[in-house]
């Protein structure tokens, strides 16, 4: 049609002729300038109603040559693995929608790969021991190894960053050392409940993770 889009002979006959004689003829021009402003939103308006028809028939075309797969090209991830708003909805059955959008949040800024602590409290133990003593094993999940006042689960009590699955373990075992009784201990007489359920849970993508229930965690 042209070496210049429409759009681009409509901003270059603006400035050349509409504004210059705007500014010449003043208000006599209003009602051409009225016209093209018309004009203008016209163009636009086919513009992106094109776009929009494009993009829903990419969407089509992507579905109905991949079935079940989404636009998003990642390697299937979304289909291997939970996301990780369900996998803390699976951990934590009672949490409010907030606590566990908190915790989502929390999760998100962790690198992907990264091991994710997660203790869902055993009541039965918080009963015999006080929430006191609960609080005080959970900060030392959250601080120990840590300097200066840093803690690994942002003040959360219940959702633990770490940088690798050594240092999760080295701190799992340090806090055994520490507060042996969270732990349960088959030999032991009186019986002794363990503290909570460990999950571990890392995350592979955006928004997915791999997690599961580490029955042995607060074993002796
Ligand atoms: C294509 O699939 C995606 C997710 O599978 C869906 O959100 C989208 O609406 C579908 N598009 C069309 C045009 O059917
Ligand atoms: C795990 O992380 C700790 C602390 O950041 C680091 O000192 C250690 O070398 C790492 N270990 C492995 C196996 O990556």
């Amino acid at each position: 049609m042209s070496l210049l889009s429409s759009i681009e002979w409509f901003t270059w006959f603006t400035y050349v002729a509409i504004l210059p004689v705007c500014s010449l003829f003043g208000w006599l021009m209003l009602p051409f300038v009225f016209v093209a402003s018309i004009t203008a939103n016209i163009f636009v308006s086919i513009r992106l109603l094109r776009d929009f028809t494009c993009y829903m028939t990419d969407n089509l075309i992507s579905n109905l040559s991949q079935p079940g797969n989404d636009m998003n090209d990642n390697n299937g991830i979304d289909e291997m693995f939970a996301s990780t708003r369900e996998a803390l909805e699976d951990i934590f059955p009672k949490a409010s929608n907030k606590d566990i959008e908190r915790y989502e949040r929390q999760i998100n800024e962790a690198d992907d790969l990264d091991p994710v602590l997660i203790i869902v409290g055993n009541q039965n133990w918080i009963n015999q021991n006080t929430y006191a003593t609960y609080q005080a094993v959970m900060t030392a999940f959250a601080t120990n190894n840590l300097q200066n006042n840093q803690r690994r689960d942002e003040g959360s009590l219940g959702v633990f960053h770490f940088q690798n699955m050594t240092e999760l373990y080295t701190v799992r075992d340090n806090i055994r050392g520490l507060y042996p009784n969270a732990f349960f201990d088959r030999n032991a007489q009186p019986q002794q409940e363990p503290i909570g359920t460990a999950w571990i849970l890392v995350k592979v993508g955006v928004r997915s993770s791999d997690y599961a229930v580490d029955s042995s965690f607060f074993v002796i």
